[in-house]
């Protein structure tokens, strides 16, 4: 079967000292992918890529800020044949168009979430592909693969999340025009929505609370294991076929307004 094979190679994961961002850290490297961490909790990346015993580097930064983008491609390339980059850095935010006062959304908050979600996917995005573009292409033209993170919330945004479902729907809009731009470059671009994970982001929710969302879901009855994520986007940077494709990854859940 034609496939990338990626033993050897290096990743960029944005958001990879937690969540699924760690998961596909672990991942990778279990596939002979030596990854760099970007993530703007530095402790945390650090803890982490310690844990992995020298098989993981880190940049702390901020996908917000090009500069920190950049230094984060630079080191990745610097590690090896620079062909994957993973982003999952993002946040989270719960406001309605209208507040219960009648007041309305507050623009800051919106635009930060936009800030985060969508420019920092596109900040790390053009630079890794500018990279990617400069290393010698495979035997059959692929030079690399690039994994965006969106959002069942791209589709079935809830109450509450006008600027996270924004976000999540610009990376999905994103992302048939980039796989396009970078077609004759021999890089693939594909999105993963997920829907409900169990990872620090819904962590501060109570385990009953946790064990009602997971019980909403079509089958199996549970949140998302990090783990699965991990083992998606393996998948998608070995099948060499899979591109411009915006895969659920939900157990079939659709969200309903609230
Ligand atoms: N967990 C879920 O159920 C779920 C569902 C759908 C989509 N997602 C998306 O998946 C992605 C990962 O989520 P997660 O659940 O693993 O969250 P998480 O909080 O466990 O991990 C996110 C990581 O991103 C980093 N980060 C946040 N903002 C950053 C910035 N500006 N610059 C650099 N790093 C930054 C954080 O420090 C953290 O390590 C997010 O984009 C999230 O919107 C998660």
């Amino acid at each position: 079967m034609p496939s990338m094979d990626a033993n050897g190679t290096s990743a960029i994961v944005t958001g990879g000292a937690s969540g699924l961002g760690e998961a596909t850290v672990r991942k990778l490297t279990s596939m002979g992918v030596r990854c760099t961490v970007f993530d703007r909790n530095e402790s945390l990346a650090e803890k982490f890529a310690s844990e992995m015993g020298g098989k993981t580097n880190y940049v702390a930064g901020d996908v917000t800020n090009p500069e920190d983008c950049q230094k984060a491609v630079d080191q990745a390339a610097s590690e090896g044949s620079l062909r994957i980059a993973v982003n999952c850095a993002g946040v989270g935010w719960a406001g309605r168009v209208v507040n219960r006062d009648n007041s309305p959304h507050d623009l800051s908050p919106f635009q930060l979430i936009q800030n985060i979600n969508l420019i920092g996917t596109f900040n790390v995005m053009t630079k890794a592909a500018s990279a990617i573009a400069a290393t010698e292409p495979l035997e059959d033209g692929e030079r690399g693969v690039i994994v965006n993170t969106a959002s069942v919330a791209a589709f079935d945004g809830q109450i509450g999340q006008l600027a996270y479902s924004a976000s999540k729907g610009g990376i999905v809009g994103m992302m048939l025009p980039a796989a396009r731009d970078l077609s004759v470059l021999g890089i693939r671009v594909n999105t993963i929505a997920p829907g409900l994970f169990d990872t620090p982001l819904l962590g501060l929710l109570p385990q009953p609370q946790k064990e009602e969302l997971g019980r909403s879901v079509l089958f199996p009855k549970r949140l998302g294991n990090p783990a699965e994520y991990g083992e998606l986007v393996g998948f998608l940077v070995s099948c060499s076929y899979l591109n411009a494709e915006v895969i659920r990854l939900d157990g079939g859940i659709r969200m309903p307004p609230k």
